[in-house]
């Protein structure tokens, strides 16, 4: 099959098209004949191997251990394992095909993909291949931040900070549907999507502060990360929580990568199965 390989860490000048074997899928697996694969922060971090502490957590120091990228998946089951009962040839799915922690890549950008049946889903049909593998791991940590971290009640007033982006839309809708009164923060161009994903009430970041208009939150969600922990302590209700998602400027600094995005991201992953 074709397939995006890396066979070293860098920029994307270290991507290649080219030809290798076809996976074969294990005992509960199933064969996904790819139609589409998202690109996120975590899929530059594998790329570039920074920081530098994801190549001593099972990435392999000089080459990724998996060579193709991709950990986010939707497409046709093309063939199952001897042991999987959850899909047939033919069914739509969408899901996340990395092993392991979400450093690892996890194969998706190439022709057919071999992925743990538990990790998938059926793709509702009203969903384009395109709109379903951009779900599932910004949807993860949204999810993650909002219900699991946040715990977040109808009623209460939740703030998402990077409203417009990968994880911020999803926690937006996350908060709206639990009945919560939700506010947006992201830059003027964003706002439109903001409101679209169904905030009550936007801010934009460039011209107002959210931790100095005098409104307290009983839920902060904040994706960039881009504030000390202690000015969004002012925008807190006493009882408040706070969730970090990652921090503003991931991606390769000299030497450094991201550690502290590295940190958040995994406090927001511990209670991934
Ligand atoms: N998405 C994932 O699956 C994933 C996976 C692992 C970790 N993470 C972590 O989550 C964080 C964000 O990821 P993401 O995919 O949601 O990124 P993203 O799509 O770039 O979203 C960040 C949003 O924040 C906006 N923004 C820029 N400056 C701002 C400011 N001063 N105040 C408020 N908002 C501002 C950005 O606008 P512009 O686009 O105009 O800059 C963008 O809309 C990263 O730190 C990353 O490490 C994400």
């Amino acid at each position: 099959m074709l397939a995006i390989v890396q066979d070293s860490y860098g920029s994307a000048d270290v991507l290649q098209l080219r030809e290798i074997p076809t996976p074969v899928v294990g005992d509960r697996e199933v064969l996904v004949r790819v139609r589409a694969a998202s690109v996120h922060p975590d899929v530059w971090h594998v790329l570039t191997g920074r920081p530098y502490v994801l190549r001593i957590m099972g990435a392999r120091v000089r080459r990724p251990r998996n060579r193709v990228p991709g950990t986010d998946v939707a497409g046709r089951v093309e063939g199952v394992g001897r042991r999987a009962t959850r899909f047939r040839p033919g069914d739509e799915v969408f899901g996340e095909c990395v092993r392991g922690h979400q450093w690892h890549n996890g194969g998706a950008f190439a022709e057919y993909v071999a992925v743990r049946e538990r990790e998938l889903a059926r793709k509702p049909a009203r969903l384009t291949f395109e709109q379903a593998a951009a779900v599932p791991t910004s949807g993860l940590l949204a999810m993650q931040g909002v219900r699991d971290q946040g715990g977040v009640q109808a009623g209460q007033r939740v703030l998402v900070n990077g409203a417009g982006g990968g994880v911020g839309s999803f926690a937006v809708q996350l908060a709206k549907a639990s009945g919560a009164v939700v506010t947006g923060v992201d830059v003027a161009e964003k706002l439109d999507v903001v409101r679209a994903a169904g905030a009550d009430r936007v801010i934009d970041a460039t011209h107002e502060d959210f931790t100095r208009t005098g409104a307290r939150y009983d839920l902060i969600v904040d994706v960039p990360g881009n504030r000390p922990i202690s000015e969004c302590r002012r925008a807190l209700t006493p009882s408040g929580t706070y969730v970090l998602i990652g921090h503003d400027g991931f991606g390769p600094r000299p030497g450094r990568g991201s550690e502290a995005s590295a940190a958040s991201s995994a406090s927001s992953c511990a209670r991934r199965s």
